[in-house]
């Protein structure tokens, strides 16, 4: 994990839109896995200055989204690919028809998860995947007690995760859906570049257990230490837990060239 801390959420955008731009430099069919939530907004407004300006085209661009509410009416405001066209594909030149989600109103959830499983693989895997992290360690919706080897499958929200996501429905949190299809943690380890980012000291366990904890289905975002191509963009208050803060300052003030250090 390549540990990066920075003063504001603008700077994690930027650092963010640097490797992705990156990424469609070398590949400009390359395939965007997107998140939901508050944390990569910055992210999505700096990819679409960029779009905007010129040095950077989705065009040829493929998303998936990370997961979808089950149950939520398909026009939903807060049902997650209506987030996703909102906050991101309305604002950057990608395709609106090939940004792919989990269809959260299908009669078979499980053969759902079977087939949007199988459409990742279908194109060939995610090249990069945007990530959060929930206040009790989840990744996607993979929480607590999730095995660290899931593919997309049918979810349970924990009580935490829909009070952390009331604010998105009115504040009540009877409104938040009990269900979602998420990829798994397995789903999300086979992504060939992980950028995830957490701003704000309610993450700051969250971070602590995912970075320097053990490897535990406590944490689904500790089985990111698997991987070896994750960039963690955190602010000073995420960051305010971590032992080894001075350690992972000194690594990326002395880091050679080159955006991905294969850590
Ligand atoms: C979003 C998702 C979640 C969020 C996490 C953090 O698609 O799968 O794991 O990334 O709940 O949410 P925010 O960023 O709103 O704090």
């Amino acid at each position: 994990m390549e540990i990066i801390i920075k003063p504001t959420e603008q700077d994690l955008a930027v650092v963010a839109a640097e490797a992705i731009c990156e990424v469609y430099a070398d590949k400009p069919n390359a395939v965007l896995g997107v998140a939901t939530g508050s944390s990569p907004l910055p992210i999505y407004q700096e990819l679409s200055r960029r779009v905007k300006e010129g040095s950077l085209s989705l065009r040829r661009a493929q998303a998936f989204q990370l997961d979808e509410y089950v149950g939520l009416p398909q026009d939903h405001p807060e049902a997650y690919h209506n987030f996703i066209r909102r906050e991101f594909a309305d604002i950057t030149d990608i395709d609106h028809n090939s940004v792919y989600g989990e269809d959260g109103l299908a009669t078979d959830l499980l053969a759902e998860c079977q087939r949007y499983e199988q459409a990742i693989v279908g194109v060939g895997g995610i090249d990069i995947q945007i990530l959060g992290i929930g206040a009790d360690g989840h990744i996607a919706f993979n929480e607590p007690g999730t095995s660290l080897k899931s593919l997309t499958h049918p979810a349970v929200l924990t009580a935490q995760t829909r009070r952390d996501n009331a604010r998105f429905f009115d504040g009540d949190i009877d409104k938040v859906p009990r269900h979602a299809l998420t990829q798994g943690v397995g789903t999300i380890l086979r992504a060939r570049k992980i950028l995830l980012i957490a701003t704000g000291s309610n993450k700051a366990d969250a971070v602590r257990d995912m970075v320097e904890g053990p490897v535990s289905i406590s944490c689904t975002g500790s089985a990111l230490q698997l991987h070896n191509n994750v960039k963690v963009l955190l602010d000073e208050a995420a960051a305010a837990k971590l032992e080894r803060q001075d350690f992972y300052r000194e690594i990326y003030a002395n880091r050679p060239q080159g955006a991905w250090l294969g850590l």
